[in-house]
């Protein structure tokens, strides 16, 4: 079982103290449930670990990872910066109240109406990630509404991750940042401290997402700062801030339990060496900022389903099928991602099987779980998904017009609907249906 989850005197699964049979019925399925202490106990953990090895630096949520009005809610309440990828978030953020000086704007191709809005309002530090938005800042800047931009440039290291090809981001070929190659990242930070405009803090870059080793954080480290200390040298040029990205991996199965740094860990590992470094190249410490997104909430949700029907195919297979699929969780499709499930109705005991764990979608690769021993699998029982916090509701799609499942906050017993289900008729919400007979 991973994170804090029980089972109690009826065999059921508890999260957050919470019955999730009492769940699915209370606020049907498929359900998205999160533990809010295990997501608080996640953030809290970064940033007692970095007060205690680090004087000074910020810890950004990235909401790509998951996000909605209460999820920004609980980040602001917990002090924590936001990280945010689009006008959409940008806009989820604002309207739930966060505050604008404590967001991170990324993103390889804002809009000019991002932009827009980003500038009108205010952001905490921009991220530019290429030429061509550099050019537009340089004059767009001159409008913003709080003083200088403050913007961190994202120069992509050449460090491989060792995780999967669609989440390694910070290799020379990557579609984000500026290479450090052939001088490339150094004339970016040059043209943009030569505007009166623009207040540039430091660099930014993240290498990739689900990363089980340090090792290729500490590489990061070391050749940012060597690029920092460069600009210093060559061009008196002194960034004061390191922005390190996001990337801790979590385990998805229990068998990967000891496979992954703790959080603590990593920051002790990542202070060290930025202090070691900044040591040997006498560099001033910079502010450090990382920008965790799966580290914090993955282990706390879970998605529950219905079961559906069962078909057996003998001597092959069984198939369990349930109310989603990729719809609710494409990372199985996307990644060959694996997770591992329990069957929240009767969680030990009776005899096993082996099934495969199918979602409803009109793919025959819309399968949720190639292989997993569980008690025997009927109709009507609830099936949860375990680790699905991260990159499951924010990747969800309405692919064969399935209505999206609603998200709940348990803790101490009592759940919250944070984010409604989709009905079928939120379905038709945005469709402009031509008057019949006129084609
Ligand atoms: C710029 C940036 N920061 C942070 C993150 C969060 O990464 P993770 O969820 O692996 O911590 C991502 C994820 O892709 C990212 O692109």
């Amino acid at each position: 079982m991973l994170g804090r989850k029980s089972v109690n005197a009826l065999n059921h699964l508890e999260i957050g103290q919470c019955d999730v049979v009492a769940l699915a019925e209370q606020f049907g399925t498929p359900l998205y449930v999160f533990d809010e202490e295990e997501i608080v106990g996640a953030m809290r953990e970064y940033r007692e670990a970095f007060a205690q090895h680090y004087p000074s630096f910020h810890v950004a949520y990235a909401g790509k990872a998951f996000l909605c009005g209460a999820m920004c809610r609980l980040v602001a309440q917990e002090g924590l910066w936001l990280d945010v990828v689009s006008g959409g978030e940008y806009f989820v953020a604002r309207g739930s109240g966060f505050p604008w000086n404590r967001l991170i704007f990324h993103g390889n191709n804002k809009t000019d109406e991002e932009r827009a809005l980003a500038l009108r309002e205010g952001v905490g530090r921009w991220v530019v990630d290429g030429f061509e938005e550099l050019e537009c800042l340089l004059e767009e800047s001159k409008q913003y509404v709080h003083g200088k931009l403050p913007v961190l440039l994202r120069v992509t290291p050449g460090v491989d991750p060792h995780t999967h090809a669609y989440i390694t981001t910070g290799r020379v070929e990557s579609k984000f940042g500026f290479p450090l190659v052939e001088g490339i990242a150094e004339k970016a930070f040059l043209l943009a401290a030569s505007s009166p405009y623009l207040d540039v803090r430091g660099v930014h870059c993240h290498i990739g997402s689900q990363i089980r080793t340090l090792d290729p954080f500490l590489k990061a480290v070391d050749i940012l700062l060597e690029f920092m200390d460069a600009l210093r040298r060559n061009h008196g040029l002194l960034l004061e801030e390191l922005d390190l990205g996001g990337g801790l991996g979590v385990p998805y199965l229990d068998g990967e339990k000891g496979d992954f740094p703790s959080i603590r860990s990593y920051v002790e590992a990542l202070t060290g060496k930025v202090r070691e470094k900044c040591l040997s190249l006498s560099y001033p410490l910079p502010v450090l900022f990382v920008e965790p997104g799966r580290s914090i909430v993955n282990t706390a949700g879970s998605t529950v389903y219905r079961v559906g029907f069962v078909k057996e195919i003998p001597g092959v297979k069984k198939y369990v099928a349930v109310n989603g699929g990729m719809t609710d969780n494409p990372r199985p499709v996307l990644y060959g991602a694996r997770y591992q499930a329990l069957l929240g109705n009767r969680v030990e005991g009776g005899e096993k099987e082996t099934v495969a764990i199918v979602g409803k979608c009109c793919e025959s690769g819309d399968v949720l779980i190639p292989e997993i021993e569980l008690p025997r699998v009927k109709r009507g029982d609830i099936l949860v998904v375990e680790g699905t916090g991260a990159y499951n509701y924010s990747m969800a799609s309405n692919y064969n017009l399935i209505p999206r499942p609603g998200v709940v906050f348990v803790r101490n017993g009592t759940a919250r609907l944070v984010v409604r289900p989709e009905s079928l008729s939120d379905l038709l919400r945005k469709d402009v249906i031509p008057e019949e007979g006129a084609g």
